[in-house]
């Protein structure tokens, strides 16, 4: 068992292997945090109590006991004597906004139940705290799970009406976890459209850091993650509080820290434009918040994500299954091809070890560039002619299966689906609407929308031989608006839309259970766990630049595996950047995730088609650590001139390091320390025909003999030998 109740001083001890999570209903009868880290013994926390100056707090209600000032909450409530950010505000039918939520009893179940309607993590026993405002009888069920095996706590809220009345949120956040009274900086990823995944620092002084999106989406602004980190973290040393959202609409995420120092990480739905009416009876589920604990540096925490995210989250039955290696003709052609080129690109690479063709954006209504037709999912005839079939018939003669674009929450001005139904986009009738990407999106919010979307995309998915389906989402929401909401529910909007977009992957992704379902948002601009639960590889970034990559590819391995990637070799002079990096550092970042090719392959030379061959031949050779390897980062790019990622078998029995430095003449000769390999056990290096111990490899170092240029990568193989 991994939750225990004393009833006799009503603390809940939640235990992992490694980690311990201590609270207890305290005399009041709130809920309150004792402790969250190492695993500890099963004692009496009361202790912890904690005595302050009076004057910064109001008593708690009905209390002369100042501790209960001072305490630390599982959930916050406005309008006591905690000033903290609320976890919730309701609004009352006589229009104050005070609830105090106390203990009305408890459920420990050996299994979590699904979150309805949202995307979560699967297993773990779970406590279900239950809370109610005695006065109103607003309720608050508080759900803690936990795996034995991680150390990681998945929190959420259920909000109840159990009133005779309606009651109104204005806030309904996931989780409130408070932080003991030590010095923390906060990491962010943040970026833009190319550029996502930034890793960000700020310190946590007094007061509040606080990210969002307002966008219905999670955005590649600010990744909807938060850590709490101490003072001089590294990847291996240092305590790390991690919190990921299972979202992606409008998100909000917060630091705090109290004039006594101690601090708290609270988020969940944004409440910016957030209003939602609990009629009695009704419930409101928050997302859940995934909270990894480390105090072994950044690098244990990123591990902790990658195993629950891999064995909770993620669709089992791709999971561990190999990924497809793609050509993909974006890069290469945009939207200027016909069926003879498709044709001629799918030729061009066979037998390099390509094993499918993904045919990207413009194949449908009458798109050659990116004003029209989004919303017509059917084939361009006077582009593709006889359809889809000659495409797919060249592309299975050559080899390989067949994958198709598709942009299902979209709709263009200029299209069929637009004219037969302008008010299917989302806008305020008579207010001319924000284009982005000259498209509109559609309003998910609606079902007679939804149903649309499903009918035609799996139309298209089911009278063609179709294995792989590239979802892409090019803009963010704009003019929020739902025809079909009353206007005092607008504000439900945000919410809504992702309960949509939930509602179709679920029809669509999970529909069709043999294709496989890449995610994409104009590169990764939706790279959430919310959208891994549908999607178990996200096209990482638009920008293919190897160089650009080590910082999108390394920030974004803070919480999420390297199987979830999707890196792509593509040609130079780059797209975005126009930087020209050999043939083989693109291949050696793009392999490290799930790797495919995006260029027009028609121009490739013999030698270029020789090395790609190669290069596939080698990412076969370990592309099984690719999915289920424990990931050491050493050189980080975000602070020097070099990156280093060690991907270690599980049982140490093998490794990938790859390596790279940015600038040729900084540091000509310089080592690696790969880290994670068992120290006892001896490992063959094929690059360097020595077999060394695991302790002398980490210890002593090597030296990578990059090429003589800048942008330079290398790679050693570790092979256990017995
Ligand atoms: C987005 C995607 C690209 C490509 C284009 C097509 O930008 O990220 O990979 O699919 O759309 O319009």
């Amino acid at each position: 068992m991994a939750i225990y109740f004393n009833e006799e001083n009503r603390h809940f001890y939640l235990e992992s292997k490694d980690v311990s999570y201590v609270f207890r209903i305290n005399r009041i009868g709130f809920a309150e945090h004792l402790y969250f880290g190492n695993r500890i013994g099963r004692e009496n926390m009361e202790y912890m109590q904690s005595i302050g100056a009076g004057s910064t707090y109001a008593q708690m209600p009905g209390e002369r006991n100042q501790c209960y000032s001072f305490y630390n909450p599982e959930i916050c409530f406005y309008g006591t004597g905690d000033y903290r950010e609320p976890t919730v505000m309701v609004k009352n039918p006589q229009g104050d906004r005070l609830c105090r939520l106390h203990y009305i009893g408890h459920d420990i179940i050996d299994t979590k139940p699904r979150v309805k309607g949202m995307p979560s993590l699967s297993g773990g026993q779970t406590l279900i705290l239950h809370l109610e405002d005695e006065l109103t009888r607003f309720g608050a069920d508080l759900y803690y799970t936990v795996y034995e095996d991680a150390p990681v706590i998945v929190r959420r809220i259920v909000y109840k009406n159990n009133s005779q009345n309606d009651l109104i949120l204005d806030r309904a956040y996931s989780f409130a976890l408070s932080l003991p009274n030590k010095d923390y900086d906060i990491l962010t990823l943040c970026g833009s459209w190319a550029n996502e995944r930034q890793m960000q620092y700020t310190k946590l002084n007094r007061g509040v850091v606080s990210i969002d999106s307002k966008r219905c989406t999670s955005s590649a602004v600010l990744n909807p993650f938060i850590a709490a980190v101490s003072h001089g973290t590294t990847e291996e040393q240092g305590e790390v509080i991690g919190v990921n959202l299972v979202y992606s609409s409008s998100y909000i995420l917060k630091a705090e820290r109290n004039p006594d120092g101690k601090g708290m990480l609270c988020g969940g739905i944004n409440d910016f434009d957030f209003e939602w009416h609990l009629a009695p009876g009704e419930e409101l589920e928050a997302p859940e918040a995934v909270i990894a604990y480390s105090d072994k540096g950044l690098g244990e925490m990123s591990r902790a994500f990658h195993d629950v995210y891999r064995d909770h989250l993620i669709n089992p039955r791709y999971v561990n299954a190999k990924r497809p290696i793609v050509i993909n003709n974006w890069e290469g052609t945009a939207f200027n091809f016909d069926s003879q080129k498709i044709i001629d690109m799918a030729k061009a690479v066979k037998g390099l070890g390509i094993d499918t063709f993904v045919l990207d954006d413009g194949w449908f209504g009458r798109r050659d560039d990116d004003t029209s037709s989004l919303g017509d999912w059917f084939v361009y005839e006077d582009k593709l002619p006889g359809g889809l079939k000659p495409v797919i018939d060249a592309v299975h003669e050559n080899g390989m299966r067949f994958g198709l674009w598709f942009e299902p929450e979209m709709i263009s001005e200029d299209s069929e689906l637009y004219r037969a139904h302008p008010d299917y986009a989302i806008g305020v009738p008579g207010r001319v609407r924000c284009t982005s990407r000259r498209q509109y999106m559609l309003d998910l919010t609606r079902k007679e929308v939804r149903d649309y979307i499903v009918d035609s995309v799996n139309k298209v998915l089911e009278e063609n031989e179709i294995d792989y389906v590239k979802w892409d989402y090019n803009r963010n929401v704009t003019d929020n608006y739902s025809l079909e909401l009353a206007p005092e529910r607008q504000k439900e909007f945000a919410h809504r839309y992702a309960l949509g977009l939930y509602d179709i992957c679920e029809r669509i992704v999970n529909g069709n259970p043999d294709i496989f379902f890449e995610g994409c948002a104009g590169g990764g601009a939706r790279f959430d766990p919310a959208m891994l639960y549908y999607f178990p590889q996200i096209w990482t970034s638009d920008n293919t630049d190897a160089e650009d990559r080590t910082r999108i590819q390394y920030g974004t391995s803070i919480c999420y595996p390297l199987s979830t990637m999707s890196c792509h070799v593509s040609a130079i002079p780059n797209h975005q950047s126009r930087r020209s990096c050999s043939m083989r550092t693109r291949g050696d970042i793009a392999h490290l995730g799930a790797t495919g090719y995006e260029l027009d392959t028609t121009l490739l030379t013999d030698e270029e088609k020789e090395a790609i061959k190669e290069q596939i031949i080698a990412y076969k050779e370990f592309s099984h650590l690719i999915l289920s390897s424990d990931l050491y980062r050493t050189e980080n790019p975000f602070e020097g001139n070099f990156f280093g990622f060690n991907i270690v078998a599980k049982d140490k029995s093998e490794a990938v390091f790859t390596c790279y430095r940015r600038h040729k003449v900084e540091e000509q000769v310089k080592f690696v320390y790969p880290r994670g390999l068992d120290p006892e056990k001896k490992y063959y290096i094929p690059e360097r025909d020595v077999t060394l111990s695991g302790a002398t490899i980490m210890n002593a170092g090597l030296q990578p003999w990059y090429p003589h240029t800048d942008f330079a990568s290398y790679v050693f193989h570790f092979k256990e030998v017995k």
